[in-house]
C-alpha cells in the first residue's frame, strides 16, 4: 500500500505519518520547499507530543518521505490524500482554492486508479468539485485513466493527534464505488485489525459528519458557558452542575467546562462554514448562530470581571497572564481567547506579562512587544495587581502559591478555566473569581 499526502500542515503530517506507523508507504508532498527541507533534515514544523519521534522513526525504515514534487510522490500511490488548508473566506465560507488546484494537478499527472482522497475539512458538496476538477483536467489530456473520490474527514485534537489518529473512536469514510471502498479498507487494514469502527457512508454524510461533531462539540461548550453565566447570577456553582448532569449517560461527562470561550483552528470556523452552508441553501442554523454569539461573549468575560473589580479603571495596572495557547499542549493561538483579553487589557492601559509553556514565541510573532514575556510562570506576576489563568496547562493547576503569594501585589486571581477549587483560595486569603461559581 502506497499513499500520497498532499499538505504538511497538521492534519496532512500526523496523519501521513501515523498511516506510515501502521506500515503503509506514505511520501508526503508540500509547496514549501523550508518546510519539506525541515522535515527532511528531521525538524518539525508544528508543536505536537510525540510525532517527532514518529517521523524520525518512520523515515529511517524508509516509509515515510517528503518532497516538493507531486510528480513524484504520486507514482504507484493507490490514494492521494488531500490534506491542505480550508481557511475561511471573509464570509465565513471555507476557501476551497487549495483543495480544487490540488485536485487539477493531480488530474494533470494521474497515470494510474487512484483514489483521490479528501482529508481537508471541506463542506456538503466539495467532493463533487473535486472529481470534477480532476476529470476535466483528464479530458484535456485525452486520459481514460479511472479514479474515485473519498471523503475521510479527521477528528485530531491538537496536542493529542498522534492518539487519536493511532485509537480513534471511529473511523468515517464517505465512498462511491466498490472499488474505492476496497482501496480504502485495506488502507486502513490495521485499524480494522484493532476492531476500530469504520463507517462506511455516502460522501455528502461523510462530510457532513465532520462538521456536525465540531459544532455539536462548540454547541456543548456554548451551553455550558451560558448555563455558567446564569449560575453565577442566581447564586449556583456550575462546577457542581457539570457533575450532576454529566453523570447521565445521555448526557455524557467530557466536553462539559465552562470557561473563557472555545478557540482553536476548527470550532470557530467549522460552526461559521455550516451557518453559511445553511445560508446557502435558504436554511438557517438558529442554534449553531446562537453557539457562535454566546463564544463572542464568552471571550470577554474575563475582561468584564477584571473591570468590575477594579471599578472600570486599569490604566497603569499590571496583569500576570497564565497562558496563551488556545488549549493546553499546543503552540496554537489561532482565535485564542488570550487575544481578545490582551487587547482588551492593552486598550484599556493596563501592563501584561505573560507566561506560555509553549506559545511564547507564537505570541511574539503575532503580536510582538505589545506585551512582556517571562521566563517563567511565576516572573509572569511580579508585582502585578492580579494573576489571570487563560489556559489550562497541567503545570499551572498545582502552582506553589507561596511564590505567587510572594510575586503578587494583591492576592487577586481571575481563574477563566476553573482550575482552582473557589473554598481553598479563599482559605489562602485571595480574591478569586472563577467562571460561573
Ligand atoms: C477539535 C475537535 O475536538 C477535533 O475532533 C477536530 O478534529 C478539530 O477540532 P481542537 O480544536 O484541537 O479539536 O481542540 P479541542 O480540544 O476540541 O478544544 C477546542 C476548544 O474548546 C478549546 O479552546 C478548549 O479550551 C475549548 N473547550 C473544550 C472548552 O472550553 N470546554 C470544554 O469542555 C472542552
Amino acid at each position: 500500500m502506497r499513499i500520497t499526502v498532499v499538505g504538511t500542515g497538521y492534519v496532512g503530517l500526523v496523519s501521513g505519518t501515523c498511516l506510515a506507523e501502521t506500515g503503509v508507504t506514505v511520501t508526503c508532498v508540500d509547496v514549501d520547499a523550508s518546510k519539506i527541507a525541515l522535515l527532511n533534515e528531521g525538524g518539525i514544523p508544528i508543536y505536537e507530543p510525540g510525532l517527532r519521534e514518529l517521523v524520525i522513526k518512520n523515515r529511517a525504515d524508509e516509509r515515510l518521505f517528503f518532497t516538493t514534487s507531486l510528480e513524484e510522490a504520486i507514482v504507484d500511490a493507490d490514494a492521494v490524500f488531500i490534506a491542505v488548508g480550508t481557511p475561511p473566506d471573509e464570509d465565513g465560507r471555507a476557501d476551497l482554492s487549495y483543495v480544487l488546484e490540488v485536485a487539477r494537478e493531480v488530474g494533470q499527472i494521474l497515470d494510474h486508479y487512484a483514489v483521490v482522497v479528501t482529508k481537508s475539512t471541506v463542506p456538503v458538496g466539495t467532493n463533487q468539485k473535486v472529481k470534477e476538477a480532476v476529470a476535466a483536467e483528464l479530458r484535456k489530456r485525452n486520459s481514460d485513466v479511472e479514479f474515485d473520490v473519498a471523503s475521510n474527514p479527521e477528528f485530531l485534537k491538537e496536542g493529542d493527534a498522534v492518539n487519536d489518529f493511532m485509537a480513534p473512536d471511529r473511523i468515517v469514510i464517505g465512498v462511491e464505488s466498490e472499488r474505492a471502498r476496497k482501496t480504502m479498507e485495506r488502507l486502513y487494514h490495521a485499524f480494522l485489525l484493532n476492531n476500530t469502527p469504520i463507517y462506511f457512508m455516502d460522501i455528502p454524510s461523510a462530510e457532513m459528519t465532520k462538521y456536525a461533531a465540531n459544532s455539536m462539540l462548540a454547541t456543548r461548550i456554548s451551553f455550558m458557558n451560558d448555563i455558567a453565566n446564569l449560575c453565577e447570577i442566581v447564586g449556583a456553582d456550575v462546577e457542581a452542575v457539570k457533575k450532576g448532569i454529566g453523570s447521565d449517560t445521555r448526557i455524557g461527562k467530557k466536553f462539559l467546562n465552562a470557561g473563557c470561550g472555545y478557540g482553536g483552528s476548527c470550532f470557530p470556523k467549522d460552526v461559521k462554514a455550516l451557518i453559511k452552508t445553511g445560508d446557502e441553501y435558504g436554511y438557517r442554523m438558529e442554534v449553531l448562530k446562537a453557539v457562535e454569539r454566546v463564544n463572542e461573549k464568552q471571550k470577554e468575560v474575563l475582561f468584564s470581571k477584571i473591570m468590575k473589580h477594579f471599578r472600570q479603571d486599569i490604566r497603569g495596572k499590571r496583569f500576570g497572564l497564565w497562558g496563551l495557547a488556545f488549549k493546553p499542549a499546543t503552540d496554537d493561538m489561532r482565535e485564542a481567547p488570550s487575544l481578545v483579553l490582551i487587547e482588551r487589557l492593552l486598550e484599556a492601559g493596563a501592563v501584561v506579562k505573560a507566561f506560555d509553556p509553549v506559545a511564547m514565541e507564537e505570541c511574539k510573532r503575532r503580536i510582538g512587544g505589545k506585551i512582556e514575556y517571562a521566563k517563567n510562570m511565576y516572573e509572569a506576576l511580579t508585582d502585578a495587581d492580579a494573576m489571570v489563568v487563560v489556559t489550562e496547562w497541567q503545570e499551572f493547576k498545582v502552582p506553589k502559591f507561596t511564590y505567587i503569594e510572594k510575586a503578587l501585589k494583591e492576592k487577586v486571581i481571575f481563574d477563566g478555566r476553573n482550575i482552582y477549587n473557589a473554598d481553598q483560595m479563599k482559605e489562602f486569603g485571595y480574591v478569586y473569581y472563577g467562571i460561573g461559581k
